[in-house]
């Protein structure tokens, strides 16, 4: 499945990632909202990498490896998760590393992750699920075109905080007509 933007290269994960893997998911500022505590061993990562690699095999969830053309590094990884064949929709996640934020690169990533999963997967719908105080991904989603569609009241608990969601969708047709392609 691999893809290319202009500046980086969406790939599967592989054993080699381990090591940068934890570099992003065990920094407070970047698992401050996300559903589970910062990673304190890199077995976590190895983890991780198992459960990416089954998703690959049995396509039932994806997590891909975004990587810098410019110098090989890997710099975060973006999801499509909660399949639901018949309804074809799918919910999206995302994270980079906290050194290569502002500068638009998830962006980059999900305008090609997106225009794959209404292309290339035929999916009529796309979900997020973000912690209303998380303003960078508020941002990332409705620059994509993403409309905030609902409130959820502590739906999530981590650690021992309790925090509520905003729910956001991107429908196909609403992403073509905005001229997203
Ligand atoms: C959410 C997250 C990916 C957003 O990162 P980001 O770098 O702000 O995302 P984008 O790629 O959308 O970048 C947009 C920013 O880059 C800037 N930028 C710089 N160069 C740019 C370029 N060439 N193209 C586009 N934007 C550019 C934009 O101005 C914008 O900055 P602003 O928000 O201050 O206006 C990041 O904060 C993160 O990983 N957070 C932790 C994990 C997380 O919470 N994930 C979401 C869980 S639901």
């Amino acid at each position: 499945m691999p893809f290319d933007t202009q500046r980086l290269t969406i790939r599967q994960l592989t054993d080699a990632d381990a090591p940068a893997l934890y570099a992003i998911f065990s920094h407070p500022e970047v698992m401050r909202y996300w559903a589970s505590l910062p990673w304190t061993s890199i077995t976590q990562a190895e983890e991780r990498l198992a459960h990416a690699q089954e998703g690959y095999r049995s396509e039932e969830g994806f997590q891909w490896g975004i990587e810098r053309k410019e110098d090989g590094a890997l710099i975060g990884t973006c999801s499509l998760f909660s399949f639901h064949r018949p309804s074809r929709r799918a919910e999206i996640g995302y994270a980079l590393g906290r050194l290569y934020w502002g500068k638009g690169y998830m962006n980059e990533a999900l305008t090609g992750l997106v225009a794959y999963a209404f292309t290339t997967l035929d999916l009529n719908r796309l979900e997020a699920d973000i912690d209303p105080r998380n303003d960078a991904s508020a941002k990332t989603l409705e620059r994509l075109g993403f409309q905030k569609e609902g409130f959820m009241p502590e739906r999530w608990i981590v650690g021992d905080e309790v925090s509520d969601t905003w729910f956001y969708g991107l429908l196909r047709r609403n992403w073509r007509e905005e001229g997203r392609r």
